[in-house]
């Protein structure tokens, strides 16, 4: 660290060289990301409650009333307006959480557990649960993929054992956006007495939209019995500044768990396992919820699928082979497809790729028809090689 603080021009000059490095969500060219430019409000209400820590909330009562009322504005779009949760980093630390709840919950039930409990997951599942599963001392046992890329129930039913701590349901797939059957899976968690979390970091904002926009739905919330928490991030197809995820649990029962004693602070007792943590980001994503409304996140589906289904017929009429997509994931293939994957980013094209080597775009609210016309174009000079 300098000796003698720099003046405000010079720290600022410094901020704008780093920031020039940085790609933008706005120039259209990122379709790999799963986040996209936050709606506009986030940068004043970032002003009003930049101070604000949620970590010891009962000195900013106001700001946890907009959790409060975030936590059930997301509850109701999840099937159920009593759920409670918190909104945390992402959908590394939502997973996290449910996971921890998962592990509290069967200690304070059992508390002889010697051998390593399992967690059930879908291979289809985000690497954070590898993480979440390392950190609580958990096993991950990966249950297999149908064709379309959702999880083979009869799968998790056979690997479902003594050793099985939880279940874990995707709802809109990191790569491939597909939606788990989570009715049959909860139907093995009841049978079984097991936990069950279902992953909507992505599809949260999605699924509850899709029918809306003339698009094929599945049931995976709340409304399914056997479900006992949700992840579903604001900060991806919800519009709201990073850091905002949500985790959302049935009731209240499902956390008294994790419930520890914070006697220096104001608020003397904490559920998350973030302490200190940003009422900027849980006010901004209440903003964001409020102005978009159900009809603001119908509105930004309906382009975001359209450029999909646009992108879909016009890349298989080139010749790639491509799946039929479940939400604003686009997934195709090539005999060459490293050789196509490195022509793109040549072109200046920021795309990715799945475990399995196909093209994956993300077609988030900030590409524009323009920039996918481009794509197109380059994509069929590339087809031609
Ligand atoms: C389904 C799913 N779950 C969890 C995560 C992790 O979210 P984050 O990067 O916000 O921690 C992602 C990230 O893309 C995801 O797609």
């Amino acid at each position: 660290m300098d000796k003698r603080g720099l003046e405000i021009d010079e720290v600022l000059d410094i901020l704008k060289e780093a920031r020039k490095k940085d790609l933008k969500y706005e120039d259209g060219r990122i379709l790999g990301s799963m986040c996209t430019v936050p709606h506009p409000v986030s940068l004043e209400v970032y002003r009003l409650f930049y101070e604000t820590n949620m970590g010891d909330a009962a000195l900013f009562k106001g700001t946890k009333e907009l959790e409060k009322e975030s936590i059930r504005m997301l509850g109701a779009l999840l099937g159920n307006e009593n759920a409670c949760g918190f909104i945390v980093t992402g959908g590394t630390e939502a997973n996290l959480t449910a996971l921890w709840a998962a592990k509290s919950i069967k200690k304070s039930i059992k508390e002889d557990i010697k051998k390593k409990s399992q967690v059930i997951v879908p291979q289809s599942a985000h690497f954070s649960f590898e993480k979440a599963a390392d950190i609580l001392g958990l096993e991950i046992v990966r249950a297999r993929l149908n064709s379309d890329m959702t999880v083979d129930v009869r799968d998790i039913e056979k690997k479902v054992c003594k050793d099985t701590l939880a279940l874990v349901g995707v709802a809109g797939s990191t790569e491939y956006g597909t939606i788990d059957d989570i009715t049959a899976i909860s139907d093995i968690a009841l049978e079984n007495d097991l936990y069950l979390h279902v992953d909507a970091a992505f599809g949260g904002f999605v699924i509850p939209f899709l029918e809306d926009v003339g698009y094929r739905s599945r049931p995976f919330d709340f409304s399914i019995k056997g479900v006992n928490s949700i992840t579903i991030d604001p900060h991806k197809m919800g519009m709201a500044p990073i850091p905002s995820g949500g985790i959302l649990f049935r009731d209240r029962s499902l956390i008294e768990y994790m419930k520890t004693s914070s006697p220096y602070l104001t608020e003397k007792t904490q559920y998350t396992l973030s302490g200190t943590r940003s009422g900027a980001a849980v006010a901004s994503t209440y903003a964001v919820l409020k102005l978009l409304g159900r009809e603001g996140y119908i509105e930004n589906l309906k382009r975001c699928m359209e450029l999909t289904d646009y992108l879909y017929h016009e890349i298989k009429g080139l010749g790639f082979d491509t799946i039929n997509p479940t939400m604003n994931i686009l997934v195709f293939s090539h005999k060459d497809h490293k050789d196509v994957l490195e022509r793109l980013t040549e072109k200046g094209w920021i795309v990715s790729s799945t475990r399995r080597g196909e093209i994956r775009l993300v077609i988030m609210p900030h590409v524009t028809k323009d920039r996918a016309d481009e794509l197109l174009r380059d994509l069929e000079t590339i087809s031609w090689h």
